[in-house]
């Protein structure tokens, strides 16, 4: 956007963009149609500047070169001879219609000008596929192109008058000091040609020459074990680059309890465990803007979501009274705090926004699940589960939204397993039953697929629930979670007997020998692994059906359950309700929507309408506490079993 040292008048019946501005010689008036507004422009400005002045962007992706032919307008009145790029772009008819470039026309007379609809620049929406959300990109950030006029013996107007009045006379002189320390540099260092970055109306930065295509923000969804960076273009929406992190602080422990132990135990504790967040922030920011081409000074904004520990210890706020019955947030607004108080690497002048968390245990990531996924919207009896270390369950119905959270654990995550490890390359994140041979010779056969085809170097979330389920089908695993000893396996296992081994005096399942292996050991499942995932999957499943009785729903009639969270969006659905992970919903309504706590923290950064919902949303959200739930541990020891959650046994409860 480009701006020049205007000032305006008002016209009878048209919009005045600024009615107290006096008219001067060096300005001219320019009206546009059909929107109805004046404006008094530097003689000699494009038109191109001049509608912007006036609040209408016009296409121009060649930067006004004259080049794309995007910026088309009718000049009305005066008559102007055409420039070479206009003759390339029109033929002799539309020339004499009054065609034009709006980059190429200079007004140095009062000017009348149409703006037909295909030139101008339409807002970008960013819609998110299988959520039904769409969202205009209308970031609360802007940035402004000023050529400003030298200051002269007869324009002696200080530094920063001369810059608020280019932008209208309606922006407020910038709060902080140190900007105005730096203003002087920076408008001569280009010959007072300067950018200013607005944030909501503030100046909050200024910059030599013309940087106003360079807008970039950040989403960043700090999960307990994982860290995602999202380096946004704010002009547009457009996603630049992602970028992913193990949170360091999982050396302090790979739960929220063990993390806020260390916090209450350790003196330094809270230090720590914030810079070391900060720094795998930091080094987010740093890869994302590495392959993304982008210098970090041009990124403004972050926007964070996470559980209301995670935010606390970005934040620096002690989160111990989040382990102490009643178990209550420090802090739980929406919180904006300069990049550089938290030692974010971004401008300096940059700020960070903190999405509000709801509860102790459900934190702006939940947040950001429902604005990504509009379950604030009303649309019928609609269920998200965000799958991370702490499992959050949303219902919405109604214009009711409920929220629990399931101390899941990080098996979904690989943690805790024997050889668990992420969803990244090798990971076993598929484990199958196929039959081989052919005709009356077929037989069972375990199929395993890793990511990246890569030699098997652990298993993952989904590869778990595959694994378990398989295992139980072929009767390896009892429902109670036993492994079987092959003397007391039944007929269906015997083809998979000699995966069964003996290590330790434990017994364990063989799912990838050492030829298939990269580190040449075999890939196992144990007893203790099954143990994790029935507690994970147990948790989950207990609280989406206290959630649904809170409502007094049943399970059948939900009508859309989506799984969110990395980990959602391999599992396998078919397996999870073999398990019984979730309660018994028709497979075709259960939905994987990928990490929508990310989007989430997305659609806050590029919408201020999307932020001003988020914090709308978690005052809405009734939180349920299942620890006082007389009826959560029956629920929870019954969705311990290793079996489909049948119609019956939800009616028993
Ligand atoms: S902006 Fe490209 S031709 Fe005018």
């Amino acid at each position: 956007m480009i701006l020049d040292a205007v000032s305006y008048v008002s016209f009878p019946g048209e919009q005045n963009m600024n009615p107290s501005a006096p008219a001067g010689p060096e300005s001219v008036t320019i009206s546009f149609r059909p929107d109805g507004k004046k404006i008094r422009a530097t003689r000699g400005a494009t038109v191109l500047e001049a509608a912007s002045q006036a609040g209408i962007t016009l296409q121009s992706s060649c930067g006004g070169r004259g080049a794309c032919g995007k910026c088309r307008i009718r000049l009305i009145s005066p008559p102007s001879a055409p420039s070479d790029a206009e003759l390339r772009h029109f033929d002799e008819a539309e020339l004499e219609q009054g065609w034009r470039l709006a980059c190429q026309v200079q007004v140095e007379t009062e000017a009348v000008v149409e703006i037909p609809p295909s030139s101008r620049m339409m807002r970008e929406k960013i819609s998110l596929q299988g959520l039904g959300r769409e969202v205009e990109v209308e970031p609360g950030l802007s940035k402004i192109f000023l050529r400003l006029p030298p200051p002269s013996l007869s324009d002696q107007r200080a530094d920063l008058a001369r810059l608020l009045d280019s932008l209208g006379g309606d922006v407020p002189p910038p709060s902080n000091l140190s900007l105005l320390q730096d203003l002087p540099d920076r408008m001569r260092r280009q010959d007072f040609n300067v950018t200013v970055v607005l944030s909501d109306g503030e100046i909050v930065e200024a910059e030599s020459g013309d940087t106003a295509a360079q807008l970039y923000g950040m989403a960043f969804d700090i999960g307990t074990t994982t860290i995602v960076g999202y380096l946004t273009r704010l002009l547009d929406g457009a996603e630049v680059a992602v970028s992913a992190a193990i949170n360091p602080q999982v050396q302090f422990g790979d739960d929220v309890v063990s993390r806020i132990s260390f916090v209450s135990t350790d003196e330094e504790g809270l230090t720590r465990l914030q810079e070391k967040v900060v720094g795998a922030v930091n080094e987010i920011i740093q890869e994302a803007c590495r392959e993304g081409g982008i210098d970090a000074t041009r990124i403004y904004e972050l926007t964070v979501v996470g559980n209301t520990c995670m935010t606390h210890l970005f934040l620096g706020i002690d989160p111990t009274s989040l382990a102490t019955m009643p178990y209550v947030p420090v802090n739980a607004a929406p919180r904006t705090v300069e990049a550089r108080e938290l030692g974010i690497r971004i401008n300096p002048r940059g700020r960070v926004h903190v999405l509000p968390n709801i509860a102790g245990f459900v934190g702006a990531d939940a947040v950001g699940v429902i604005i990504a996924s509009g379950l604030e919207e009303n649309r019928g009896l609609r269920v998200a589960v965000d799958i991370g270390t702490n499992g959050e369950v949303i219902v919405a119905k109604d214009d009711r939204l409920l929220a629990c959270s399931t101390a899941a654990g990080p098996a979904f995550e690989g943690a805790r397993i024997s050889q668990g490890m992420r969803a990244a390359s090798g990971a076993i994140d598929q484990v199958t039953l196929i039959e081989s041979g052919s005709g009356s010779m077929t037989e069972p056969r375990l199929q395993i697929h890793t990511i990246d085809d890569a030699p098997a170097r652990g298993i993952c979330g989904s590869g778990l629930v595959d694994a378990v389920a398989v295992l139980r089908k072929i009767g390896v695993i009892t429902s109670t979670g036993q492994m079987l000893p092959a003397k007391s396996a039944p007929p269906s296992a015997s083809p998979f007997l000699e995966r069964l081994e003996s290590k330790d005096g434990k017994l364990r399942f063989v799912l990838a020998g050492p030829e298939q292996s990269a580190g040449g050991e075999p890939i196992c499942l144990t007893s203790r692994d099954v143990r994790e995932l029935q507690l994970a999957k147990g948790a989950i499943c207990a609280g989406m059906l206290i959630l649904l009785e809170e409502i007094s729903a049943k399970p059948e009639e939900v009508e859309e359950l989506l799984l969110a969270g990395a980990f959602g969006s391999y599992i396998r659905r078919e397996s999870a309700l073999a398990i019984g992970m979730l309660p018994a919903i028709p497979p075709e309504k259960i939905r994987p929507v990928g990490n929508a706590a990310g989007l989430g923290a997305k659609l806050a950064l590029v919408s201020g309408k999307m932020r001003r919902l988020a914090k709308e949303v978690a005052g809405r959200v009734e939180y349920v506490e299942l620890s006082e739930r007389a009826e959560f541990h029956q629920r929870f020891a019954d969705a311990m079993i290793l079996e489909p959650v049948s119609g019956a046994r939800q009616a028993d409860r």
